[in-house]
C-alpha cells in the first residue's frame, strides 16, 4: 500500500486487510525494491511450505489426492477402508487417472508403510527378463547369470508390490504369479528351495481384463485372485469439478519448481481446461499446465498459453452450452463455440493463412487475431 496521506489508522487498516507493508510518499527506491523482494520471498516461502506439508503428509499416512468430486471421494473412501488389511486391490482406470498415486496411498495408509513399496511395470520389462526381475535367480541359472540376483518380490517382503499394467503379463508368468498369491512363497530361477514371503499385492490395469480373460490371454483363476477388491477410478472428463482444483495445484507445483512467482489463470483459460475431454486424464492436464507456465511470461496464464487440440476443444464445448444463468450468457457461449468452429474450419481451409482466413470469414485481420487469441485456438 502506497499513499501520500499516511496516517497511523490507514496503515493499521491496510495491514489488517492483508497489505504486506505500508509506504508513504515520498519514498526511497532502494527501500521499495527491498520490500518487493521481501514480499516475493515471503510468497515463495508460503508456497514452498504448502508443498512441503503435502509431501510430508504423503510420507506419513495421508497422501495428497486432489479432488472433491463424488467419483474421487468414493475412490478415496474405498482406499481408506481397504488399506489397513492385506486384501489384494485391483485399480482400474484409463491412463493417467492416478492408479499409481492411489496404489502408493494404499501402501502409505497401511501398517506396512515402513516397509518397501515396490512398483513393477509388467509392460515395460521385456518378457525374458520379467521372470528373473520378479523372482530373482541363482548364480548360473542361465547364460549370463554370473551372480545371484534377489527379485522384486523378495525385496518387497513385508511391504507392498504394485503390479502395474497387469494385463500385459505373459501367460506363463501369470501361472507363477498365481502360485505366489496362493502359496505366499517364491522360488528363484534356477533355485531349489522355496522362500516364504509376506506381500500385499496392488495391481493395476488400464485395459479391460475381463475381455482378456474371454480372449484367453489372461488366466481366469488369476483374475479371480486379483479381483477381490476392484476400484475403478473415473476419467477426468467425468469429474470436471476436480479440474480447477488440480489446475491450481499443478500451477503452484510448477511455479515453485521453476522458481517463479505463483501465477493466476484467466477465466477463459480455465473454461477451456474444464471443457477439454482429457484423454490422457490428470497426467495430460499436468503436462498442459507445465507447458503453460513455461510459455507464460506475465502473472496470468491465459488461453494463448494453453496448447490443446482445438477440434477436441470444440467438440466438447458443443455439449457444454450452459443450461442455466442468463440468456445473454448462453448466447455468448454459443457464439464463442460456433465462431471457434468456423475459425478453425477457415484456418484449415487456408492452411493456417490468417489473412486469407479473415477474407473468407469477412472480418478484419485484427478481429480474427483477437478472436483466435481470446478463444485459445491453436493455429
Ligand atoms: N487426484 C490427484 N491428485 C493429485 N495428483 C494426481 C491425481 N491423480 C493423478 N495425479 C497425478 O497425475 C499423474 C499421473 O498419475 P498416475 O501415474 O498415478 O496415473 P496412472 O493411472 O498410473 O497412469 P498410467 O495408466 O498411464 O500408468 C501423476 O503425476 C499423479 O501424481
Ligand atoms: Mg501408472
Amino acid at each position: 500500500m502506497m499513499t501520500a496521506f499516511g496516517t497511523i489508522e490507514t496503515a493499521v487498516t491496510a495491514m489488517k486487510e492483508g497489505a504486506f507493508d505500508f509506504i508513504t510518499k515520498p519514498f526511497d527506491t532502494d527501500h521499495l525494491l527491498l520490500l518487493i523482494r521481501r514480499a516475493l520471498e515471503t510468497q515463495r516461502l508460503r508456497a514452498a511450505n504448502l508443498l512441503l506439508k503435502d509431501e510430508l503428509a504423503s510420507k506419513f499416512g495421508a497422501p495428497k489426492i486432489i479432488g472433491k468430486s463424488r467419483g474421487i471421494s468414493e475412490v478415496a473412501q474405498k482406499i481408506q477402508k481397504v488399506a489397513p488389511g492385506k486384501t489384494t486391490v485391483l485399480l482400474l482406470g484409463e491412463s493417467g487417472t492416478g492408479k499409481e498415486l492411489f496404489a502408493r496411498a494404499i501402501h502409505n495408509l497401511s501398517p506396512r508403510n515402513e516397509e518397501p513399496f515396490v512398483p513393477i511395470n509388467c509392460a515395460a520389462i521385456p518378457r525374458e527378463l520379467l521372470e528373473s526381475e520378479l523372482f530373482g535367480h541363482e548364480r548360473g541359472a542361465f547364460t549370463g547369470a554370473d551372480a545371484r540376483k534377489v527379485g522384486k518380490f523378495e525385496l518387497a517382503d513385508r511391504g507392498t508390490v504394485f503390479l502395474d499394467e497387469i494385463a500385459e503379463m505373459d501367460l506363463s508368468l501369470q501361472a507363477k504369479l498365481l502360485r505366489v498369491l496362493q502359496e505366499e512363497e517364491i522360488e528363484r530361477v534356477g533355485g531349489v528351495k522355496s522362500i516364504k514371503i509376506d506381500l500385499r499385492i496392488v495391481a493395476a490395469s488400464n485395459k479391460d481384463i475381463e475381455k482378456a480373460v474371454e480372449e484367453k490371454s489372461f488366466r481366469e483363476d488369476l483374475w479371480y485372485r486379483l479381483n477381490v477388491f476392484p476400484i475403478t477410478i473415473p476419467p477426468l472428463r467425468d469429474r470436471k469439478e476436480d479440474i480447477p482444483l488440480l489446475a491450481e495445484y499443478f500451477i503452484n507445483k510448477y511455479c515453485l519448481e521453476m522458481k517463479t512467482a505463483v501465477k493466476d489463470i484467466s477465466k477463459e483459460a480455465l473454461d477451456i481446461l474444464i471443457n477439454y475431454p482429457w484423454k490422457g486424464n490428470v497426467r495430460e492436464l499436468e503436462n498442459c499446465v507445465e507447458r503453460g507456465i513455461i510459455l507464460c511470461d506475465g502473472n496470468t496464464m491465459t488461453a494463448e498459453h494453453i496448447a490443446l487440440n482445438a477440434q477436441a476443444v470444440v467438440e466438447n464445448c458443443l455439449r457444454n452450452i450452459p443450461l442455466e444463468g442468463s440468456l445473454e450468457e448462453t448466447a455468448k457461449e454459443a457464439t464463442r463455440i460456433a465462431e471457434t468452429q468456423r475459425i478453425i474450419g477457415a484456418l484449415k481451409e487456408t492452411k493456417g493463412n490468417k489473412s486469407r482466413a479473415s477474407e473468407l470469414l469477412r472480418v478484419s485481420y485484427k478481429t480474427l487475431l483477437t478472436k483466435i487469441k481470446d478463444y485459445g485456438i491453436e493455429s
